[in-house]
């Protein structure tokens, strides 16, 4: 069965906190939360200040994506905050290691993503350091995009890298995820199925979130 982290870049941000403990209450084994800076992707979403209010407020794990530039610059904030685990684009920055390097100092869990452009090979080196790694299944920055299929071939990837070198990194997927897509995913070795849209898109997301686990028991 499939870990779902509901995205709340879909939730209403007029009633946040409801939003946030209803996916708690319907079971959700993680909360994501995009992070972006209207030039790594094309919108601007959270800061550090968001993640600080929130995490009072519920006993979620606190899942960060940055789609930001230079992440390292804004990695002492967010762990000041509260995340539980960071996520470092590969693509946005010359020292994915040291980026990854920080957040784990930080005693934080440690995620590096990839695009829907970016091959598996990129992120090689530091797999043996992470705690997740995420698979864009969109190009990042909005919520409700269409599920880029070429993209499971890379989960396929990383689940075999695991199983040959004894690695136990969760693999995440965002973007796209429905009770179809996740189906794929998960039989690719996808851990963790990120949803934004599919879940807060409904009148009841405790439904969403129970239908994505089923379709992967
Ligand atoms: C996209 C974000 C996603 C987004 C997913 O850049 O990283 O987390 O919220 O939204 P859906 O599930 O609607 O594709
Ligand atoms: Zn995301």
């Amino acid at each position: 069965m499939i870990k779902v982290a509901p995205s709340i870049l879909s939730a209403d941000y007029m009633h946040l906190q409801h939003d946030i403990e209803r996916v708690e209450k319907g079971g959700a084994d993680l909360l994501h939360i995009d992070i972006m800076d209207g030039t790594f992707v094309p919108n601007i979403s959270f800061g550090p200040g968001f993640v600080k209010a929130i995490r009072p407020i519920t006993n979620l794990t606190l899942d960060c994506h940055l789609m930001v530039e230079h992440p390292e610059h804004l990695l002492p904030s967010f762990i000041d905050a509260g995340a539980d685990i960071i996520g470092v684009q590969v693509e946005a920055t010359q020292h994915i290691h040291r980026a990854l390097q920080i957040i784990k100092n930080g005693g934080v869990k440690a995620e590096v993503v990839i695009n829907p452009g970016t091959p598996v090979m990129m992120i090689e080196p530091v797999l043996s350091m992470v705690d997740q790694v995420l698979v864009m299944t969109v190009n990042p920055g909005f919520g409700g995009q269409k599920f880029l299929h070429s993209t499971v071939e890379k989960i396929a990837q990383l689940d075999q890298i695991k199983k040959d070198r004894g690695y136990n990194f969760d693999i995440e997927v965002d973007g796209g995820v429905n009770y179809k897509t996740v189906v794929d995913c998960y039989k690719a070795g996808a851990t963790v199925a990120v949803a934004g849209s599919y879940v807060y898109v409904a009148n009841d997301p405790a439904d969403r979130i129970k239908t994505l686990k089923e379709a992967t028991k």
